[in-house]
């Protein structure tokens, strides 16, 4: 079987499956609290920026992958009216509830789907819209995910990425001290789980930078690709159009 990584470590392919399965398991519960604690509520607005770059329509059909816990969808779905569609969608069953569980006590009603990104369950040309925010770093395939994420899209459709990227330089050196020191320290701390916070700090430092992660959309079929910088570009977003 072919290797891949884990954070720092390199494990077979089905090993990195099974391992990024057990951190969302065990951080699904205390996601969001951990997400404004980690991020000092940061996600918020760039999820936020996100939303307004992606400017969706009434009537729009929008595929929300990775959607973890709800964040992006919910937003959409206020958007697009009775007229759209949103999917929220994700690998995992556990932060997939989650998100259900708190869309339904907001009085929202979603098609939600278990699925893995790499292997997408809809036709071609399905979606006016795709999203994935922090997924795409704990894909085992990323290539295969962004060509799914393209198939699915009809031509002249925008994939949004928000992801964490590669942090300007004088920021690097803080930016690491926190990551690593702090990160697992609150993990351990309030969510009782060191390890998972230390894969995440990892896990961003092998993710593709800016330009590489840019050349993979524009080689997986999106010919236009804008990479907008978030926060001195610990994250960025990257849009692409499909050909
Ligand atoms: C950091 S969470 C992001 C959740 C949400 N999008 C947000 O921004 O708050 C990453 C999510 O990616 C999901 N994920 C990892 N690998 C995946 C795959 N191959 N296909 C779909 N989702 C995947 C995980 O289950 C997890 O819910």
């Amino acid at each position: 079987m072919a290797q891949t990584h884990f954070g720092y470590q390199t494990v077979d392919e089905r090993e990195k499956e099974r391992r990024v399965r057990g951190v969302f398991d065990s951080v699904a519960r205390n996601y969001d609290l951990m997400n404004d604690l980690l991020s000092f509520g940061m996600h918020r607005a760039w999820k936020a920026y996100t939303v307004a770059v992606a400017n969706v329509r009434p009537g729009d059909q929008v595929l929300d992958i990775a959607g973890g816990t709800g964040d992006l969808a919910r937003a959409f779905a206020s958007r697009v009216g009775p007229q759209g569609l949103v999917v929220h969608t994700d690998i995992n069953e556990a932060m997939l509830s989650v998100g259900r569980d708190r869309l339904l006590d907001e009085g929202l009603v979603l098609p939600t789907l278990t699925c893995d990104a790499e292997k997408l369950p809809f036709a071609d040309g399905s979606f006016d819209l795709v999203s994935v925010a922090f997924g795409l770093r704990n894909m085992t395939h990323k290539e295969l995910a962004l060509a799914e994420m393209a198939r699915v899209l009809r031509p002249g459709g925008r994939l949004l990425v928000l992801e964490f990227s590669k942090i300007a330089a004088p920021l690097a050196k803080p930016y690491d001290w926190y990551s690593f020191k702090v990160m697992p320290w609150i993990g351990r701390l309030v969510a009782k789980d060191a390890d998972s916070y230390r894969y995440l700090a990892e896990s961003i430092r092998m993710h593709p930078d800016q330009d590489t992660l840019k050349q993979m959309m524009k080689a997986a079929g999106f010919g236009h690709v804008d990479v907008h910088n978030l926060s001195g570009g610990a994250v960025a977003l990257h849009v692409g159009i499909r050909c």
